[in-house]
């Protein structure tokens, strides 16, 4: 206690003494004095401001001065790193020292320059995402936007596809059995989980995480983007089901040429008035030809190689890059495509929905829908049942129509 009763006494003296002027202060040596009083080994510190380089004005001048390497610039133009900058965007490999085991590039920082269509010359990962948000995701957001308003203006203008003649529903016609009912739902799934997975992440940004906030948005996006790497391996696996499931049905026949020029009676007088077909019209033929067989090779090739789960493939950016661009025009194209077929297969088709669901259709929504196929089933070419009796009598009570 004593002891800072004192040192408060003192303080107060050496205060009033500097007020009276008795007291000099000795000003601090300079920085760079102190720093060479020290004499230390190692690193200095040094004030950037009084760092005074021996710059060569014209150092720019020399013939070989592009050529210069790092060290070579340095010692004309201190501080001057253009040399080693310069290497690391064109792709020289040097600059990390990433395992060669884990990374093919290894070495290599920033990818050579390149020109991605739709992208400046530039380095390849700027070019990607140039690609990316200058073109894919504007132009496939406004493509998806359109395709879903040209639907909805259809229904509310023409509203859903009926069923003329009265379908009493007494004669049942098997239209899918339930192995092919099982694998159109795995699929069905499986891609309404992707396309969902897949826009959040690709536009989410726009449309969820202004209202949400990043907190939520992130783990959000990260639990879809996990659903998404799940389900799309169910995905390619149900498609090549799928494929060969409804392969026979779908080779071109009898009444397609005939049912696209009449665009399928969807429009104008012909509306409500379908042109005669096989069991799958040539809309669906498409649909299966165009939509699952073509864009389903890119978009599950491209998901694939994205999850690294294609062998035999030495995974570098530039590839994965493709990968993403494939991916992603494929995908967008895709949910076009699908968003047509599901929109029928639900509110835009009477009786649509009901033979995924259970299976079967009536006799005159059959005749009215698939005029060729009600013909070949009435003349007993083709089965109305085609599962066993018992399987479908379980799903419904009511008898399914025998031919
Ligand atoms: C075998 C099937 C599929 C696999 C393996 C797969 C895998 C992937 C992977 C790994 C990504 C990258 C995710 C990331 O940025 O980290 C991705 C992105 C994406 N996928 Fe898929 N996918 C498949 C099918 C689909 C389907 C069927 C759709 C849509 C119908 C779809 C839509 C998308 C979209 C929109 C993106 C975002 C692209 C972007 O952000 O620019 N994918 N997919």
């Amino acid at each position: 206690m004593l002891r800072h009763v004192l040192s408060i006494l003192a303080l107060a003296a050496s205060v009033s003494a500097f007020a009276q002027g008795k007291l000099q202060v000795e000003p601090l040596a300079p920085p760079a004095q102190a720093a060479s009083a020290a004499q230390h080994d190692g690193i200095q510190g040094q004030n950037i401001f009084e760092v005074k380089p021996e710059v060569k004005p014209d150092a720019s001048s020399d013939a070989n001065y592009m050529k210069q390497s790092n060290g070579q610039r340095n010692a004309v133009q201190p501080g001057n790193n253009a040399p080693m900058w310069r290497g690391a965007v064109s792709g020289q490999a040097g600059f990390t020292n990433y395992p060669h085991s884990q990374a093919p590039e290894a070495g290599v920082l920033i990818q050579a320059p390149v020109q991605y269509p739709g992208s400046r010359f530039t380095t390849a990962g700027e070019a990607w995402r140039q690609v990316r948000n200058n073109w894919l995701i504007p132009y496939g957001g406004a493509l998806l936007l359109i395709v879903l308003g040209a639907i909805a203006l259809y229904y509310f203008a023409k509203g859903p596809i009926g069923v003329h003649g009265v379908d009493e529903g007494q004669h049942r016609i098997e239209r899918f059995t339930p192995f092919e009912r099982s694998a159109h739902w795995a699929n069905a799934i499986a891609f309404s989980i992707l396309a969902i997975s897949g826009i959040v992440m690709a536009f989410g940004k726009f449309f969820i995480l202004p209202v949400v906030g990043g907190a939520i948005f992130g783990p959000f996006t990260w639990l879809l983007k996990s659903l998404h790497n799940f389900a799309g391996p169910v995905f390619a696996v149900s498609l090549v089901i799928m494929f060969f499931t409804f392969l026979r049905d779908n080779f071109p026949g009898r009444g397609d040429l005939n049912w696209l020029l009449k665009g399928g009676g969807l429009f104008g007088r012909s509306k409500g008035h379908e042109p005669p077909s096989g069991r799958f019209n040539a809309g669906e033929k498409i649909v299966f030809w165009f939509g699952m067989l073509v864009l389903g090779f890119f978009v599950v090739s491209s998901g694939l190689v994205l999850d690294k789960l294609m062998p035999g493939i030495e995974y570098d950016r530039m590839g994965m890059q493709y990968a993403h661009m494939i991916h992603n025009t494929a995908t967008v194209l895709m949910m076009c495509v699908f968003i047509g077929h599901i929109y029928i297969g639900t509110i835009g088709m009477k009786g649509a929905y009901t033979a995924m669901r259970r299976g079967w259709v009536g006799d005159e929504w059959a005749k009215e829908h698939h005029a060729y196929w009600y013909e070949d089933i009435a003349a007993g070419k083709i089965p109305a049942q085609r599962s066993r009796p018992t399987v479908m009598a379980a799903n419904d009570a009511e008898t399914p129509r025998t031919a």
